[in-house]
């Protein structure tokens, strides 16, 4: 059994925050195992930060368990959870139980996450009865960025905060082992997880959430500085480091000085 399992996840809550990120391929995924993460999530922004669409909607079921299949290979500690791509989930519990069990089955992914709150109930019920851990999602979830006329705040007016206390009682009460809280309010994220026995993550969520979840392109510096949202501390500027090396070697290249002996064989 792998270091991090859901019920650890779940046991987690109130004992220790847990700082989690997303990835998408074996290499990333093995460093950021090595570093400790509880919970590495293979989500669909795999679509703006390695597939250069400008939503999450293009993704497909094949292109996802690629991509999972890829960050299980590299990971030997953490949780891995598969993000199901739109439209794989929505249109019957069947076709959702066959899409999440792919996940487990064809990816070696150890839990599935799906967008949206009280109206998800049944389908997290029925996931987590055939023997599928589900991570929920609520607030801005990108999936529905159309119906939400663009990546906003979500739950700031009253009606719109007691439906997300609504919606993250629904997903707990259906046996989701935790839930994303995506750009709310802090002070109604707090309420949530006070108020739900499952760990709340929170993004754009402020500090009072049980953890807490990044997209690595974002904190590792790869996203273009003035498209980084407010919530996102860039822990590094890897970024502005490939650029550099790149330029360092054309120059070296050009100039004729790369390869120097050391990098040659006799
Ligand atoms: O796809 C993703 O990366 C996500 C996180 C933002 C939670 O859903």
């Amino acid at each position: 059994m792998k270091q991090w399992t859901t019920t650890r996840i779940l046991k987690s809550k109130g004992v220790k925050r847990l700082a989690c990120l997303t990835a998408y391929d074996a290499t990333m995924a093995r460093l950021v195992d090595e570093a400790g993460v509880p919970l590495i999530l293979v989500g669909d922004s795999v679509a703006n930060t390695l597939l250069g669409y400008s939503s999450t909607l293009p993704v497909t079921m094949e292109q996802m368990l690629h991509h999972t299949a890829a960050v299980v290979r590299g990971v030997s500690g953490a949780l891995v959870v598969a993000d199901m791509p739109f439209m794989s989930y929505q249109v019957s519990e069947e076709e959702g139980l066959r899409n999440a069990g792919r996940f487990l089955q064809e990816a070696g992914a150890d839990a599935v996450k799906l967008e949206g709150g009280a109206i998800r109930a049944p389908l997290i019920r029925c996931l987590v009865a055939n023997g599928i851990p589900v991570m929920a999602h609520i607030g801005l979830t990108p999936q529905s960025v159309l119906a939400f006329g663009g990546y906003k705040v979500q739950g700031r007016e009253a009606e719109a905060a007691a439906r997300l206390e609504a919606d993250a009682a629904a997903v707990a009460e259906a046996g989701a082992f935790s839930v994303v809280l995506e750009c709310v309010p802090a002070a109604l994220a707090t309420r949530i997880t006070a108020a739900i026995p499952i760990p709340t993550i929170g993004i754009g969520a402020g500090a009072g959430c049980d953890g807490q979840i990044l997209v690595l392109h974002d904190m590792l510096g790869l996203t273009p500085a003035d498209r980084t949202a407010k919530f996102v501390k860039r822990f590094a500027e890897l970024g502005a480091a490939i650029t550099h090396a790149a330029q360092d070697y054309l120059r070296d290249v050009e100039a004729g000085v790369y390869p120097a002996a050391a990098h040659t064989y006799e």
